[in-house]
């Protein structure tokens, strides 16, 4: 509490300040609730949350673990649709006497159906900012890692694609890891799967390699259950996973869609905008230390409405397109590059990027790969142009206010390494504990374009520290940061940040900061999260903060009998990922 209340509009509030407690901590004046569990029933039939008594067919019915992306989607009077990810499963904080070497197959069925998303129906009470998730509701929705999802665009059927459950390379069961994502403007939800490497077992392939595949067992054993998690035995279902994928939010009854247009990497997020004559362009990061950022630009218009003619349209506008990788330059000399986080004399690290044209449709832009291959193994396309290798990007956000993109780059603590790719201007420390934000603006403002100017806006770490970078805002006045991961945006142009893994002896949280005026870069501590969770998932509506408080008490020796948080619930609980909504008490605007 107390502190500074002034700030850019929608940022005035007390910050918070870094502190290690086991809880959601908000500014004065705020109040919060915990808007669905892990494990509440959403759909009719499931029953109410049961730590001792879980099974895979309760699970299926209950809201997912290890809630990570949300989006809501207006519905009707005081309801919206919040959808949201299920990235992982911690089995260890989830089963009671759980054995690492020996899960039974109800324990691995549960984890199969806590993964996914889940779409679950929510209202205000009250004219507050609390909302409750009303259970039930027909248009709750799970899917799960044995749900059905059907594969589209230029990859869709590709040899590379068939297996022996489905010969024809469309049809996939399950979306697994499922991390950030993106809404549309044309009201459906994309999620990127991400470590989908994990899950699968015996790899051999260099493809296999240059995406994380183990070449052993994996931890969760799934291989054991389902030979399809087996590599050596089913060698194309690994690249049925890795997508991004298109839900439909709306309709219950509608089936999800992996985009092949938009590549196959570790998609963290994927967040469209439309150019000006209505195409849709999306921006993904592959999050994985020195890979790349990409972007997909439709070559179809979006039709406006929600007619059926126009849905069904919109249903088609992941498909047909072109995808880029970007390659960055920096416009100062390398040698006042030195992997310190020195700035350079030009007093900004800067400089200008082209969008490199990886494939579209069936034709490939990389020399000795087939367009089907760019979209399958986009990777190893990005190796051979020479895409900039970028320390881990993950979420991205274009501004609804100006246009340009933002791009949390989390850490890179290999870059510099002996064989490892040292600093250049857009990644400029070596080690990289800390992360940084990286503004790209398109050239003449057109999204589609092939070229861009980018410059950092944040270089994050402790204010203190020589080497950060708050827009040239005075750093005696700006909150500490680390590890940027997810970024959204406020109703007045500010953007926020949720941050995985802090490095400076504090918990997670989320920060808002200004990207405009005078008050640009001023960075302002807004919450924290409970011991070991990630903060993820923010939504900030006008009355309203919403946060997905991932894997909360994942720590070192943590177990269900020996925890390490007790959020939410308290002592003798055992700790449940949340959603989690904050608002104002006296009934006004967030930060006004
Ligand atoms: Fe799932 Fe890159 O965070
Ligand atoms: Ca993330
Ligand atoms: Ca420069
Ligand atoms: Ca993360």
């Amino acid at each position: 509490g107390g502190g500074r209340t002034d700030g850019a509009r929608g940022l005035r509030f007390a910050p918070v300040a870094p502190n290690k407690d086991d809880k959601v901590t908000i500014p004065d004046g705020y109040a919060q609730s915990v808007v669905i569990r892990w494990g509440e029933p959403i759909l009719r039939g499931a029953p109410a949350f049961d730590a001792d008594k879980q099974t895979a067919k309760a699970q299926a019915g209950q809201f997912g673990y290890n809630n990570d992306f949300l989006s809501l989607l207006p519905y009707k009077h005081d309801q919206q649709l919040l959808v949201a990810n299920h990235e992982y499963t911690d089995e260890i904080l989830m089963f009671r006497g759980y054995d690492p070497a020996n899960p039974t197959r109800e324990q691995v069925e549960i984890a199969w159906a806590a993964h996914g998303l889940s779409v679950v129906v929510v209202e205000e009470e009250d004219r507050s900012g609390k909302l409750t998730a009303v259970s039930r509701h027909p248009l709750n929705r799970r899917l799960t890692a044995t749900s059905e999802f059907k594969v589209t665009g230029p990859a869709a059927g590709s040899p590379l694609l068939r297996t022996s459950a489905d010969p024809s390379g469309t049809k996939v069961l399950g979306t697994l890891n499922n991390c950030a994502g993106g809404t549309t403007p044309w009201g459906t939800t994309l999620h990127g799967e991400e470590n989908f490497n994990q899950y699968f077992a015996n790899g051999s392939s260099a493809t296999d390699k240059r995406y994380g595949i183990g070449a052993a067992a994996t931890e969760r054993k799934w291989e054991l259950f389902d030979k399809r998690f087996d590599v050596k035995q089913e060698p194309n279902e690994v690249h049925r996973h890795g997508w991004v994928v298109e839900l439909d939010p709306y309709d219950p009854d509608s089936t999800p869609r992996k985009r092949t247009a938009l590549g196959r990497f570790k998609h963290e997020a994927a967040q469209p905008r439309l150019t000006a004559d209505g195409r849709p362009v999306v921006y993904m990061g592959d999050d994985e230390r020195f890979d790349y950022f990409y972007k997909f630009v439709s070559s179809k218009r979006m039709k406006k409405g929600t007619s059926r003619a126009a849905r069904e349209h919109n249903s088609t506008l992941l498909d047909e397109g072109t995808l880029y990788v970007a390659k960055l330059t920096g416009d100062s000399p390398a040698t006042e590059i030195d992997g310190s986080g020195k700035l350079p004399n030009d007093g900004e690290f800067d400089g200008s990027g082209i969008w490199i044209p990886l494939a579209t449709g069936d034709k490939s832009f990389v020399p000795g790969m087939s367009a089907e291959e760019v979209y399958i193994f986009t990777r190893l396309a990005g190796d051979k142009v020479g895409a900039t290798k970028m320390d881990r990007p993950e979420d991205v956000e274009p501004s609804p206010r100006t246009g340009r993109v933002y791009i949390a780059l989390t850490n890179n603590t290999d870059r510099g390494k002996p064989g490892k790719a040292g600093a250049d201007e857009a990644n400029p420390r070596n080690l990289n504990k800390h992360g940084q934000i990286l503004e790209l603006a398109e050239n003449w403002d057109d999204p589609a374009g092939d070229g861009f100017a980018w410059r950092l806006f944040l270089v994050a770490g402790d204010p203190n520290d020589p080497a950060t970078y708050f827009s040239g805002f005075p750093k005696e006045k700006v909150s500490p940061i680390s590890c940027p991961d997810n970024v959204a945006f406020d109703p007045y142009g500010n953007l926020w940040i949720s941050t995985d893994g802090n490095q400076l002896g504090s918990h997670d949280g989320l920060f808002g900061v200004a990207t405009q005026g005078e008050r640009r870069g001023e960075l302002k501590q807004f919450l924290t999260v409970p011991a070991g969770a990630e903060t993820c998932g923010p939504i900030i509506q006008d009355r309203r903060v919403l946060i997905a408080v991932q894997h909360p008490g994942e720590l070192d020796g943590a177990s269900v009998e020996q925890p390490k948080s007790i959020w939410p619930d308290g002592p003798g609980k055992i700790v449940r990922p949340s959603v989690v909504a904050v608002w104002r008490k006296n009934g006004c605007d967030i930060g006004v």
